[in-house]
């Protein structure tokens, strides 16, 4: 197509979120938020990511940064007047306006309490609809992400209509439902500035006295996505529909799912720096071998590349799936099998973590903490990636795993289902192993039958291996399909 040549007609795509590797991760948003803006931009997109200026940023990227304007904004109800500063980074062809204030963005972490995030976040999103007016770039599509963007569509089509940027499609993803953005009325009411109308029940309001800024977003959005097919009619329902599944039903005729795919240059096991051993589909099995006892030396579990060991990288939260985890550890946990957590949040389970770590000395490694480096020496290091979520919306890490060599152990749910072909001995396919009841035993039997692969047909298991190398998990396909609904919002 001719045209796409052309620059002056690339689709313009503004991004709204609150976090995006390299600058801030939490968790698989900011994988997302780095991710498909680089391959909507190999689909011949103009994309410009909005990002808060986090105190947090590293500065080796602060120091990047350049200034690109700055102006006041009304905010509240009052007309009380806050500065917006716009700094500018470029990064392999995306461009990234951080939006800057000290007062709403001083903090450590991006998140704090809803009490504060609730200003900063509405803040946030009004300030960068203002920003692309102020610098005169308009997008075709504001696609925004989760609670913390979900005021956008709300301004777009209130304060911004009768601006520039009010021309624009909107677009709002839900990566997790369970975050929504609930205050009192009046706090949201004060702060956001918006009209009275929007408080009511087909959009903000919930039960008597809350806004919901998801739930006004979702009625404001043009199209509403979610990361996976499966979770998009998952959250239809009453078990996952963190009570809006009502009124996602309600909506269901402009909410599509589209899983997510991972950057394949960011995680790619021929080139990736922090392995003790680089390797392809060719040398993976003993390649591998390498990196688990490179992985055991560290974390000071017994040194042997026969041990089977299994991963699990997370967000210590009950999404996760780690009651079953914790319920049957002990079980897990043998001779020959060895068990690596990674993973901050919930003191309750850091703590269940660091007491199987201390009474398996050697078998079991909680390390508790975040750290990107460590992460990539277990994906490569682990023989399997425990993933038992309770929810899981899509799920990279399953992702991540299959592309290095490592097996996913999975729960059927959203995502996880979506990505992971369960294992079948009769036809010898399939790419990892996997369960469908929210069960401590059910996931023992899941693992035990992972357990006599490894330890009785290796072969199939290599076999395995080398498959789940080979399955596409970039962004290329989703990325397009993206595009495809982009140009069906604004043709
Ligand atoms: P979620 O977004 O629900 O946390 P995902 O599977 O979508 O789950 O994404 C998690 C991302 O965060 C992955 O890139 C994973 O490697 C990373 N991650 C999670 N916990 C840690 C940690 N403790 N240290 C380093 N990376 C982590
Ligand atoms: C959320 C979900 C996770 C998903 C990620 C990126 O944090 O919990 O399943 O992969 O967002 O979309």
């Amino acid at each position: 197509m001719g045209e796409q040549n052309n620059q002056d007609t690339r689709r313009r795509i503004a991004f709204v979120g609150s976090e995006c590797y390299p600058f801030v991760k939490t968790g698989g948003l900011g994988d997302v938020m780095y991710a498909l803006p680089r391959a909507l931009i190999e689909q011949d997109c103009d994309v410009r990511v909005f990002l808060p200026k986090y105190a947090c940023i590293p500065q080796k990227y602060k120091e990047k940064m350049v200034y690109r304007g700055s102006f006041m904004m009304n905010l509240c109800q009052g007309g009380r007047e806050f500065f917006v500063g716009i700094m500018e980074l470029v990064m392999d062809g995306v461009i990234y306006d951080f939006i800057e204030n000290e007062e709403f963005f001083s903090w450590g972490n991006p998140y704090t309490d809803l009490f504060a995030d609730i200003p900063k976040y509405s803040y946030f999103s009004k300030a960068s609809l203002a920003a692309m007016n102020f610098m005169e770039w308009t997008p075709d599509i504001v696609h925004c992400h989760d609670w913390q963007a979900a005021l956008v569509p709300i301004y777009l089509k209130t304060h911004f209509a009768p601006t520039p940027v009010g021309q624009a499609r909107s677009v709002l993803t839900i990566h997790n439902l369970r975050f929504q953005g609930i205050c009192g009325i009046p706090h949201m009411k004060y702060w956001t500035d918006i009209p009275g109308y929007v408080f009511d029940y087909p959009y903000m309001k919930q039960g008597e006295d809350d806004a919901n800024m998801m739930k006004g977003g979702l009625a404001f959005a043009d199209c509403i996505t979610t990361v996976s097919q499966t979770y998009a009619g998952e959250i239809q329902t009453g078990f996952y529909g963190e009570r809006l599944d009502d009124h996602l039903r309600y909506h269901s005729g402009k909410l599509v799912g589209i899983v997510n795919g991972i950057d394949v240059e960011q995680w790619n096991s021929e080139t990736d720096a922090l392995l003790a051993a680089t390797y392809s589909e060719a040398d993976v099995i003993e390649k591998k071998k390498a990196n688990k006892l490179a992985l055991q030396e560290k974390l000071g579990l017994v040194q042997d590349e026969n041990k089977l060991v299994l991963g699990l990288i997370s967000r210590l939260t009950n999404q996760k799936g780690l009651d079953l985890v914790n319920a049957i550890l002990n079980d897990i946990v043998d001779d020959n099998t060895q068990v690596v957590v990674l993973g901050t949040g919930d003191p309750n389970y850091e703590n269940s973590f660091r007491y199987y770590e201390s009474v398996h000395k050697g078998k079991v490694c909680a390390y508790i903490s975040y750290n990107e480096a460590l992460a990539h020496q277990i994906y490569a290091g682990s023989d399997a990636l425990l993933v038992p979520s309770l929810f899981e919306p899509c799920g990279l890490t399953q992702l991540i795993a299959m592309r290095y060599g490592t097996i996913p152990i999975v729960r059927e749910t959203g995502g996880l289902k979506d990505t992971v072909q369960p294992y079948n001995e009769n036809t010898n396919e399939g790419n990892g192993f996997t369960f469908i009841d929210y069960d401590p035993s059910v996931l023992f039997d899941c693992i035990n039958r992972a357990k006599s692969v490894y330890f009785g047909e290796r072969e199939r298991w290599d076999e395995m291996v080398r498959r789940d190398m080979a399955v596409d998990v970039s962004w290329k396909k989703s990325a397009s399909e993206y595009l495809d609904l982009y140009k069906k919002l604004k043709g």
